[in-house]
């Protein structure tokens, strides 16, 4: 008895920052706001010259190949994670990405934060970042923890095939995802894992309003699997809800008044996860 005691003073004593940390997590902000395919991009599927000059943007963009890897009745998916692949054009490995979301209610943040801390979601976990994903008429609470992997034996902006992709999740994989529902069961999942893409986007990336904007231009098998939907997304960050929320009654207007601006609130990976059906 005595011994417990001493033990949890010390840990007291050594801990502070832990447990002053010990609270819901503190969100940045993303807008996301998707614009009209058939207006914006040209016959080439490239955005047209006055969105790029509206924008700031260069004509060069970034590929981004793009998978996600979850099991054929999507088990990640319906638990709220995700787990993403992306090989950045220039950049060295892959990135991968453990990703939990949960829906805000009519707007209360700060209620999907105090769930999310009650899960388990903490300000003390340093090794993951919360964001409040802003669409047109949702938002979501998304917390990820990204990795590095090795892309040796890959060339391009090629993605990693079944199996690599598996193995290279599977030995990353983080406890909060790895025991989400039980212990073990995120990397069982991945034992079984197939792919849903893989996706080539390209971001261009400009400056509107001060900050950073991209666009990213997403084309996704449609739901037959016999054609391809092109799925363009304008996007922003930023630290406040005030900001996020202003800048993104001006962009809508800009799109409105430019005729670009398709008002749904279609996730990208959502789409992905709709569209592809893989079996093995
Ligand atoms: C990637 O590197 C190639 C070769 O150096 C270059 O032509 C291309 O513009 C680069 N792409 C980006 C997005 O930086
Ligand atoms: C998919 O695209 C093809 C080719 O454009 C089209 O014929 C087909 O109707 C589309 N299917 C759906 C479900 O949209």
């Amino acid at each position: 008895m005595k011994y417990t005691v001493m033990k949890a003073a010390a840990a007291a004593l050594i801990l502070p920052a832990a447990m002053a940390a010990d609270g819901p997590m503190v969100p940045d902000y993303e807008v996301h706001l998707l614009m009209d395919p058939t207006v914006v991009l040209g016959s080439d599927f490239k955005l047209t010259p006055t969105v790029l000059s509206t924008f700031a943007m260069p004509t060069t963009v970034t590929k981004i190949n793009v998978q996600y890897l979850d099991t054929v009745a999507q088990d990640l998916h319906v638990n709220g994670w995700s787990c993403r692949i992306r090989n950045i054009e220039n950049d060295s490995g892959f990135d991968l990405t453990y990703k939990w979301r949960l829906p805000v209610n009519n707007g209360d943040i700060n209620g999907a934060l105090n769930t999310a801390f009650s899960d388990g979601w903490n300000s003390g976990q340093g090794n993951y970042d919360a964001q409040i994903d802003w669409l047109y008429a949702s938002q979501t609470l998304s917390i990820q923890r990204d990795y590095t992997a090795s892309s040796k034996g890959y060339s391009g902006t090629d993605d990693p095939n079944e199996k690599d992709s598996r193995s290279m999740l599977e030995s990353n994989a983080p406890g909060m995802f790895d025991d989400w529902v039980s212990d073990g069961w995120g990397t069982g999942m991945l034992k079984n894992a197939v792919i849903y893409g893989p996706v080539l986007t390209k971001r261009s990336t400009g400056t509107w309003n001060g900050v950073e904007l991209d666009i990213e231009v997403w084309p996704i098998e449609n739901s037959s699997g016999t054609g391809i939907e092109y799925l363009v997304e304008a996007s922003f960050k930023t630290s406040d809800e005030d900001s996020a929320s202003s800048g993104r009654d001006q962009l809508i207007t800009l799109l409105q008044n430019e005729g670009w601006f398709l008002a749904e609130s279609v996730s990208k990976e959502d789409l992905v996860m709709e569209n592809y059906h893989p079996t093995s």
